[in-house]
């Protein structure tokens, strides 16, 4: 059964930056670029675990791909799909969202088996 969340106002995630939010067992990451937000599960394809060690570290150094900080896979923002790293070819899971006054919903997926 498909389950919505409200993760914040679109507002509070600035240009370029990327924020985590927990619910339960889940967590998703959210990041704007380009004015464009998207949303996807922390799971990282290549083991199946969070990509990130801190809170609200998803991005590399240069603030150009989504990352994983356990081995460094690199994923391209627009589409999740990992252009470098040990699941090269594979992609982040898209969450659906919408905006309804302000505020980002998602509705949680489960992650691949
Ligand atoms: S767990 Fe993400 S790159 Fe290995």
């Amino acid at each position: 059964m498909s389950e919505q969340q409200r993760l914040c106002p679109l507002a509070d995630i600035p240009e370029g930056e990327a924020r985590g939010f927990e619910f339960g067992r889940k967590s998703v990451v959210a990041v704007v670029r380009d004015g464009q937000l998207r949303t996807y599960l922390n799971w990282c394809p290549h083991l199946g675990i969070d990509l990130n060690f801190m809170p609200d570290e998803f991005l590399d150094m240069d603030r150009q791909f989504l990352m994983c900080a356990n081995h460094g896979a690199l994923f391209e923002i627009e589409t999740g799909e990992c252009l470098s790293g040990p699941c090269q070819g594979e992609s982040l899971v898209p969450v659906p969202h919408e905006i309804r006054d302000g505020d980002i919903w998602v509705t949680l997926v489960e992650p691949p088996l």
